[in-house]
């Protein structure tokens, strides 16, 4: 059974440090993929109070919604398609400080402003997944998410 989340320390770069061995912790043990996922997502919500923070999975060559935390959202995202499908076809990460300016950016929710997604690679260097984080304030996002986020997506990568 989980314990719960113990986050210590005041900057977002020190609860990501206090965060990342107990995200390994969480998953230890448990093979089931959805399992794990949900319980990632849900401790950088709690952790962060994130507005929106979700998997989206490649299947079919569409990005499909995984577990995620936060108001509904798009269930498929075509390669190139918004900040998701764009991260996804370019294998790399992105940082949005105004959603708004993105060319062809999904608006699941028009509350969000800004967003980080990181792709997740599978054993053969192929995106299989990415981690989309969206907050409903401007610029929130910066070179620390990038770092932590992409350690979470290694994570993840150990789990598929
Ligand atoms: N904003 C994303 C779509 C997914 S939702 O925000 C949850 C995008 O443009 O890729």
């Amino acid at each position: 059974m989980a314990e719960d989340l113990q986050i210590t320390g005041t900057t977002k770069e020190e609860k990501y440090i206090s965060l990342l061995p107990q995200l390994h912790a969480l998953v230890e043990g448990e093979k089931d993929l959805t399992a794990n996922l949900a319980n990632i997502v849900a401790a950088l919500r709690q952790t962060f109070g994130f507005f929106w923070v979700g998997f989206y999975l490649v299947k079919n060559n569409e990005l499909v919604l995984g577990p995620f935390q936060g108001p509904v959202a798009c269930t498929r995202i075509g390669l190139g398609k918004g900040v998701c499908g764009t991260s996804w076809k370019n294998a790399e990460t992105i940082i949005v400080d105004d959603v708004e300016k993105f060319p062809g950016h999904i608006a699941c929710s028009s509350a969000s402003k800004s967003e980080i997604v990181v792709p997740i690679y599978n054993t053969d260097k192929k995106v299989a997944a990415v981690l989309d984080v969206d907050e409903d304030k401007y610029s929130m996002f910066d070179t620390t998410d990038k770092l932590y986020l992409e350690k979470v997506a290694v994570l993840v990568t150990s789990l598929l």
